[in-house]
């Protein structure tokens, strides 16, 4: 059947609502190669990073139990499903992520893939409640754990979520726009210091105090409503000697910090770290892959300390980082960083299954 395609001005589609050969890529299969091949993602999909070494990490076997604590577009989901359920074993894999948005979209993807509700099981749930998933569930624990943390690029690339200044929309950044409050509404309210110490610890800004007092002085004229107002602002507010490409990034890594703390993501990924061990089962594998130096820290700080307590029998030495040609092949896996973990067979751990009181 033929469609028109929507109107837009000039030759290519700019907005996300427009790009439909990427939005219906199964239509569009020469576009589709075409705008992978140059390293980006089609809109309103999600390019799962560093699969190949996942798998040798977590080495998946038939019949084993897994989690993915962050499904996203289920594409780590199903590369761990065809592992578990090899030559007709019964393994399974529990999904879980906040965004319920995307989650059923994941959910009919794992179910097209041939991965009913007895093999796949989602749960819209935080991980930082995992324990408790496991528990409603009757497993013990599993014996694989993947987290890929952040944002997926459907939520990236979707300027309704306010998480792109690529494009204008409202300045939300929520990962569940059902809970909390948006970014916007946050950072009417926030006080000096609390801002101060979210653009240090989520962006890593040497600038911190002078930003966030800035910030706090101009909100009464331009209220920070609008993805694009506060872009503007912030680039407004940069040294105009500065490179354009170092202006953008600096907002990115505030979009980032203020992402950051609107969802809590440093306390959900303390949580899960500390509940991690008794996650897991005895000889069980996590993989975790980060983004940025607060992410690594924290995973990192928890395996070294898990080791020392013997709750992991190995930890991974070193990060391992993306191949260049995937880093030139998907350009979002650029600052991807995977680390992993074995529980260790006898593992000492306290009543709710994290690291034991002293
Ligand atoms: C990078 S994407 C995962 C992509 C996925 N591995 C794939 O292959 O498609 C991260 C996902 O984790 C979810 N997420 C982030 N923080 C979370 C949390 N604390 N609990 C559960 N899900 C979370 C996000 O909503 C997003 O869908």
């Amino acid at each position: 059947m033929h469609r028109r395609r929507p109107r837009y001005p000039g030759r290519n589609p700019r907005k996300f609502e427009h790009k439909y050969k990427e939005l219906r890529a199964g239509e569009y299969p020469e576009a589709a190669a075409h705008i992978e091949a140059r390293g980006k993602t089609l809109a309103g999909s999600h390019r799962p990073i560093m699969v190949a070494e996942i798998l040798e990490v977590l080495a998946p076997k038939p019949g084993e139990r897994g989690v993915d604590c962050t499904l996203g577009h289920a594409g780590h989901a199903l590369a761990l499903l065809e592992r578990l359920r090899a030559d007709g074993a019964s393994g399974q894999l529990l999904g879980l992520d906040v965004d319920p948005l995307e989650l059923p979209r994941a959910g009919a993807r794992l179910l097209a893939a041939g991965h009913g509700p007895e093999a796949a099981i989602t749960v819209a749930s935080n991980f930082a409640g995992l324990h408790g998933v496991l528990e409603s569930l009757g497993w013990s624990g599993a014996d694989i754990v993947l987290a890929d943390l952040g944002v997926s690029s459907m939520q990236i690339d979707n300027p309704d979520r306010g998480f792109t200044f690529k494009f204008d929309g409202p300045l939300d950044l929520r990962l569940n726009p059902q809970r909390g409050v948006s970014a916007a509404d946050w950072l009417a309210g926030v006080r000096p210091a609390r801002l101060e110490a979210t653009l240090r610890d989520g962006a890593d800004e040497p600038r911190a105090a002078r930003l966030a007092a800035a910030m706090v002085e101009a909100r009464a004229k331009t209220p920070f409503r609008r993805t694009k107002v506060l872009a503007d602002w912030l680039r407004a507010w940069s040294d105009p000697a500065t490179p354009r490409e170092e202006v953008e990034r600096f907002v990115r890594r505030v979009f980032q910090a203020l992402r950051i703390a609107i969802n809590d993501e440093y306390s959900a990924l303390e949580t899960w770290l500390r509940n991690l061990p008794g996650c897991l089962n005895p000889g069980g594998r996590v993989a975790v892959l980060t983004f940025h130096s607060g992410e690594d820290r924290r995973v990192k700080a928890a395996f070294r300390e898990g080791l020392q307590q013997g709750l992991y029998s190995a930890i991974a030495d070193e990060v391992i980082r993306p191949s260049p040609e995937e880093q030139r092949a998907n350009t979002r896996s650029s600052s991807a960083k995977l680390r992993w973990a074995v529980r260790a067979e006898e593992a000492k751990l306290s009543a709710s299954g994290g690291v034991p009181e002293v």
